[in-house]
């Protein structure tokens, strides 16, 4: 088994309900923060880390992400012609060449762990990482870098954690934690989506993991969980005592764009980290104290 990380799962097959009637014809990853799609950032971020391979998990009504991913020859020959070189640079350069995207679909909308099952053969029997779109991270290092720098020490199966209020724990899969130092925690349980009143600590998976294939062992038995869905954290939970669960408080600033106010409250943090544009937003801002 190879032990470097060549390649990236994303679950983009849900169907975005909660940003209605947006996402009627579009996917919710193609949703902007500022001027760049989620799904852009997401694989932008795995492009960083060294991710050679990105498997799209898709569902219908999604083919605006495989065009996202493709050129567009007339957009980019009208762009030439105009002498448009920052614009063309705009729309191509973080393109992962021919061959290096897959797509696969998950039928039924059966839960994460499911959507991660589907792209068991195009992973095969390799570690390979996990990004969920959703969870945009601002960061100086690609949070998937940080993962992978970790897993490059320790191994097993690492997941992304922050710290939440009690009462949010129940959107979150949560560790019961055996030793932290602060930095990288080992787990010796994780539930999903767990009662506030029964949470083993408040420590939340954020959607980025490394994970070892054995995990699609478990996923082969189809189990529902938590929601009646399949779940990526039984799977990982099941697998605990012969693949070692790490979480790692990794460095940056997590915004929920799977939330409406998640994703306002990340347009405005990113905007405001863009020279181009702080000054501007600052005035805008004004209005609003
Ligand atoms: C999924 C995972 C959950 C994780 C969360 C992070 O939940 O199942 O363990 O904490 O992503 O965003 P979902 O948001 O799909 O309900």
């Amino acid at each position: 088994m190879s032990y470097r990380v060549r390649k990236c799962v994303f679950p983009v097959g849900g169907m975005g309900t909660r940003f209605l009637p947006a996402t009627k014809a579009m996917p919710k990853e193609m949703l902007p923060i500022v001027d760049k799609p989620l799904i852009q950032y997401a694989v932008e971020e795995a492009i960083i880390a060294g991710i050679e391979h990105f498997i799209f998990v898709t569902g219908r009504g999604k083919t605006a992400l495989e065009d996202h991913f493709d050129h567009a020859p007339d957009l980019e020959r009208t762009l030439r012609e105009h002498g448009k070189n920052m614009e063309i640079e705009a729309v191509t350069s973080w393109m992962p060449k021919s061959g290096q995207i897959s797509y696969t679909r998950q039928q039924e909308p059966l839960g994460l762990g499911h959507a991660v099952w589907c792209a068991r053969d195009l992973v095969n029997n390799e570690p390979f990482a996990v990004i969920l779109p959703d969870d945009l991270i601002l960061a100086k290092t690609s949070c998937i870098k940080q993962l992978i720098n970790a897993y490059k020490e320790v191994g097993g199966n690492i997941v992304a954690v922050a710290d939440v209020p009690r009462e949010q724990t129940k959107r979150y899969g949560i560790l019961d934690i055996m030793t932290d130092n602060g930095h990288l925690v080992r787990a010796k349980g994780l539930i999903e989506k767990p009662d506030p009143s029964k949470v083993p600590s408040t420590l939340s998976i954020i959607g980025r993991y490394i994970l070892h294939p054995k995990v699609f062992a478990f996923l082969d038995k189809q189990i529902h969980g938590a929601n009646n869905e399949i779940q990526l954290t039984d799977a990982i939970a099941k697998t605990i005592d012969s693949v070692p669960l790490y979480g790692l408080r990794f460095s940056g600033r997590r915004f929920d764009c799977g939330d409406k106010v998640g994703w306002l409250h990340a347009n405005l943090a990113f905007a405001m980290n863009r020279i181009d544009m702080c000054e501007q937003m600052m005035e805008v801002l004004k209005e609003f104290k």
